[in-house]
Parts: C-alpha cells; structure tokens; sequence
C-alpha cells in the first residue's frame, strides 16, 4: 500500500531502506524517549521486517516515510495494532523522523493522510502512547487533535520502576463519522 500527501510518500518498506532507518536508530537524540534506547542494525531491520509482516496480515501498518521531492528516507509513520495499552486491542499511530527533519510539520502531514485513510477504512477509534516525559510527541498528538484522560494514564511495565520513562499518556482521536 501507499498514501501521497503534497509533500510525502508513505510506502512499503524496501531493503535499500535498512541503512538509514538504523542511522535514526542509533541516533541518541531520536532515541531519547525509548526503553530499550539504541538498536543495532539488525534490531532495526527486524522491526521493518514485523512492519512488513504486519502489513500483510492487517493490511496496514507502520511504514516508511520518503519525501516526494528527493526520495529521502525521512522515518517511519503508520499505524499498527497494540495489545499494550488498557481496555485492550487498539489502533495506534506511532512515528519516528531523522533529526534534520524535525519541526517542518512532516509527523503532522503524515498523520492527517493515516487518519483519512483509517476514516475511509471505518476504523472508530486511533489511540496513540508516550511516556510522559515525551513533549514532542505529546505536543504532535495535542495538534493533532487527540484527547488525553488522565484516567487513561498507564505505566509502561517494560520499563523498570523508577525510571522516568515508565510512566505513560494515552490520547485518543475519533472517527468524525461515527455518531
Ligand atoms: C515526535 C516527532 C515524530 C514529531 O515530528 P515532527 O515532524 O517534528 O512534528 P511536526 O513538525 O508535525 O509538529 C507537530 C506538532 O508538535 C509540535 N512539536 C514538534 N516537536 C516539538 C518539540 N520538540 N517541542 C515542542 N513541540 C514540538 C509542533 O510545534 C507541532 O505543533 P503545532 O502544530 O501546534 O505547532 C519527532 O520529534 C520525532 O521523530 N521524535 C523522535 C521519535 C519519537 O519520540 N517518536 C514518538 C515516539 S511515541
């Protein structure tokens, strides 16, 4: 599968991807919100890899994000199915971009063609998760229109206790044509 917006490609992974998606991934910076931080080459070749498994089987997934204006690799973004968050199985949008891409409104762009294309899909509910320590992503949630319930609030128990990345907020957005 593949979405266009003006300034993006969202596509299926391709092995020529392998090199710069581990670059992102050994990046400190990119990486300073995750529990496990850093992955290794092959760490991030497995995570295309499920990406790709996870595609076929739901028919979406978290996929590979170019720029339509030079074929740079720019990340990831896309949607996946989380049995990690409370009340169960849900959607959720994630995305990690390359530091030199950060604040041009790309997660935004790439977000918005996800949400029309699960709409379209009659998907009801996207949810989408980060520590709470993660302004950025909570920040890209919030303009994205997501809702946070503090009710929702979750610890993340792959993170050891006390450390500051364990405790989590879960947003929410709604398909706007469900009643
Ligand atoms: C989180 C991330 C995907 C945001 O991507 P982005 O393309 O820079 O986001 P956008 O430019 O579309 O910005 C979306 C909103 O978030 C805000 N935002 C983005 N980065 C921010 C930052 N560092 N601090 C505060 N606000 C920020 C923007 O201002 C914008 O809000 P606005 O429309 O009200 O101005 C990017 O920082 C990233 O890849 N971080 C590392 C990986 C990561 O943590 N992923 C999320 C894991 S849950």
């Amino acid at each position: 599968m593949n979405l266009q917006t003006q300034r993006l490609l969202i596509r299926e992974w391709r092995d020529s991807d392998c090199s710069a998606f581990a670059a992102i991934n050994a990046d400190p910076e990119v990486r300073r919100y995750y529990y496990p931080s850093l992955l290794t080459q092959a760490e991030s070749d497995a995570v295309i890899a499920d990406c790709m498994d996870h595609l076929e089987r739901h028919g979406f997934a978290f996929l590979a994000l170019e720029r339509r204006g030079d074929g740079a690799l720019l990340g990831g973004a896309g949607l996946s199915v989380t049995h990690d968050v409370p009340g169960g199985p849900a959607i959720e949008i994630g995305w990690i971009l390359g530091r030199p891409f950060w604040r041009q409104g790309y997660a935004s762009e790439a977000s918005h063609a996800w949400f029309d294309w699960a709409w379209a899909n009659g998907m009801t509910e996207i949810v989408g998760y980060t520590s709470a320590i993660n302004t950025p992503s909570r920040r890209a949630m919030e303009a994205l229109g997501m809702h946070r319930n503090a009710a929702d609030d979750f610890a993340d128990i792959t993170v050891p206790e006390g450390n500051p990345l364990r405790p989590h907020v879960l947003y929410r957005i709604a398909n706007p044509n469900h009643a």
